[in-house]
């Protein structure tokens, strides 16, 4: 719970559709210019974020949402990988600038790091500006490895092999996630009538 937001603020986790295209959009495009740097490692126009996030979900992707009142205000996004066990895979988050540092991007990477053992990637990576101490944080909480070069900071995440807990474990929260979105989408629709 931030202290911007209302005390009675419906919030959740729930894995993003192609139908989230819009919300993507919407949150991308609401970065402060410094987030937006900071997300996509340059200054972007908005332009580039509407094409972007028209392309960003799919099959070729797994993205986690945190929402606020129905609102998408975080995201993480894991592509790249082409169902291989043993694959690669790349993770980028976002979260807006009134719901950064309360633990969501530390919850996103949590979420994308079993989606990606799941799946079979043993290796996944996060690449930031070395500025980023936020990133750089939450990167070691999962004791990735941080190298640094010209083009800034580089995680890399060795995920375990996946195995049925793993597998019961990502199952599970979709299954609570969707019967929290659905609860709070009701009980919303409810309050507007
Ligand atoms: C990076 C980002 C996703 C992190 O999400 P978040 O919700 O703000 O992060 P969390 O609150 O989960 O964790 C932040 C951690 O950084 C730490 N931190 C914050 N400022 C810090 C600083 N100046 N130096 C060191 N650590 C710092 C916090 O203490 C926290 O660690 P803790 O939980 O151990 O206390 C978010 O800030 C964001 O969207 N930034 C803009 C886009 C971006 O940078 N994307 C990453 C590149 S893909």
């Amino acid at each position: 719970m931030t202290t911007n937001m209302k005390a009675n603020a419906q919030i959740s986790f729930r894995k993003l559709w192609a139908s989230d295209a819009m919300a993507l959009r919407v949150h991308l495009l609401r970065l402060d210019p410094e987030s937006r740097r900071m997300r996509f490692g340059t200054p972007v126009t908005d332009y580039f974020i509407e094409h972007y996030a028209q392309n960003a979900l799919g099959s070729h992707s797994i993205a986690h949402g945190y929402f606020v009142d129905g609102v998408l205000r975080g995201v993480a996004e894991l592509r790249g990988f082409r169902g291989v066990a043993g694959g690669e895979a790349e993770a980028a988050f976002s979260v807006e600038n009134d719901f950064q540092n309360k633990g969501i991007g530390t919850e996103l990477f949590g979420r994308t790091v079993l989606a990606a053992r799941n799946r079979g990637i043993s290796k996944l990576f996060v690449n930031f500006l070395s500025q980023n101490a936020r990133m750089q944080a939450i990167a070691k909480k999962f004791d990735a490895v941080v190298t640094y070069d010209s083009d800034g900071g580089h995680a890399q995440i060795e995920a375990p092999r996946a195995n049925a807990l793993s597998i019961w474990k990502e199952a599970l929260t979709d299954g609570q996630d969707l019967a929290d979105s659905v609860m709070q989408t009701h009980s919303r629709a409810l309050r507007s009538a």
